[in-house]
């Protein structure tokens, strides 16, 4: 704004200074708009804002998605017209009203199957409804994968307590059957004494597979300590001390096995080819047989362990890799299964990226093969 007359000038100079100020902050405002934008609608839970009067200020994308709701958002619209779950709308309605915060799970009602844990916030501010006033900011998660893991947990302890539970009763059992002194006959003392004896090493391993198990868990997406494991060593060196099942059964195996060496923690190997060849030795009939077959193949390598066992029901195929699961709980107890041993196997192969498939058929026998990438 140039001047004509000098005096003016000082005067001018304010204004177009003024003038570089407020556009200055307008662009500050609008930047600071943006980043909130930005900020609210990339944002992984869900937010909403509302007034006193129960009218939604603010309610970003994820809000949104988890209500179901895609109708634009238009400020100042009731609560209600975003949802109609009656717990949510309670508890916001109790914010505002009575200044109550509140958290709690909610089950989405347009996403099957999955939990929200919703928090609720009491404020009170200068700036809302155009004067001082009562709000509630609501806090939205997506928690379903917590939910999950917390109940398969608590479901793990309560198998593992129940599945010792057994051994530790019929040890008492028989340790108070001894200490009474009412059994006088030396062969019952010695047979109730194996009992003892053969129901603790039943806990301890099953202990064991329970610690190994937290293990792999807990390890989850960390290498761990590798070395070159050649494995047709290790194949045979398993089938030696399964040797007196194998007499005890009749039963006899007959390996073809190719020199591969995988990278891996070496324990772990180990677990996994024991318990392969372990069941198929136990899930065996008299006088059968079991064929291990490992190769090189494309980017891997594939072991395979089949057996001519009793199979595993078509039902029930899909389970046997859950912890604890047994086809025939009776029947597996007896040869000390304790169903755990598949689940480890599992992990094992997640671990080194592999995978696992099964063919099985009753009476007939079952084949697990399992296949690694080798790097
Ligand atoms: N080769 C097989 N033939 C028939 N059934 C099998 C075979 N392998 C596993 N199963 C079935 O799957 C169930 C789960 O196997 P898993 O190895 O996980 O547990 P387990 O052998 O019972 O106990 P653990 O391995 O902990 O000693 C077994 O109880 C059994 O019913
Ligand atoms: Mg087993």
């Amino acid at each position: 704004l140039p001047s004509e007359y000098d005096e003016l000038q000082p005067i001018t100079d304010t204004i177009n200074s003024l003038t570089r100020h407020i556009s200055d902050t307008m662009r500050e405002l609008s930047d600071q708009r943006h980043k909130t934008d930005y900020l609210l609608s990339s944002m992984e839970d869900g937010l909403i804002l509302v007034d006193n009067e129960m009218r939604v200020l603010q309610l970003n994308g994820a809000a949104q998605r988890f209500l179901g709701e895609n109708k634009p958002v238009e400020d100042g619209r009731n609560l209600l017209r975003y949802t109609h779950q009656l717990k949510l709308i309670d508890a916001v309605q109790s914010a505002v009203d009575n200044g109550v915060s509140s958290l709690f799970d909610l089950e989405s009602s347009d996403h099957e199957g999955m939990v929200l844990s919703v928090h609720i916030t009491a404020i009170q501010s200068d700036w809302m409804a155009g004067g001082k006033a009562n709000g509630a900011v609501v806090l939205i998660t997506d928690v379903t994968r917590d939910r999950q893991v917390q109940r398969m947990r608590s479901e793990f302890v309560a198998n593992a307590s129940h599945e010792l539970k057994t051994p530790i009763t019929s040890i008492g059992g028989f340790a108070e059957l001894l200490t009474t002194g009412v059994v006088n006959d030396p062969d019952k003392v010695r047979d109730y004494l194996a009992r003892i004896q053969s129901e603790t090493a039943r806990m301890a391993a099953l202990i064991d597979d329970i610690l190994r198990l937290s293990c792999l868990e807990n390890s989850a997406g960390e290498p761990g300590d590798r070395q070159p494991v050649p494995l047709r060593g290790l194949i045979e060196e398993t089938i030696a001390n399964l040797q007196p099942q194998l007499e005890a059964r009749h039963v006899t195996v007959k390996v073809d096995a190719q020199d591969v060496t995988v990278q891996a923690v070496s324990d772990e190997m180990k677990t996994l080819v024991q318990n392969l060849l372990d069941n198929a030795v136990k899930y065996n009939r008299d006088g059968g047989s079991v064929s291990v077959l490992l190769q090189r193949q494309a980017g891997g390598l594939r072991l395979e362990v089949a057996d001519t066992g009793i199979g595993i029901p078509y039902e029930d195929q899909p389970r046997i890799f859950e912890r604890f699961y047994r086809v025939d709980k009776g029947r597996s107890r007896k040869v000390g299964g304790t169903g755990l041993g598949l689940s480890i196997v599992k992990h094992v192969v997640a671990k080194y990226g592999g995978e696992i498939s099964l063919k099985s058929a009753v009476n007939k026998g079952t084949t697990i093969a399992v296949t690694l990438p080798l790097s």
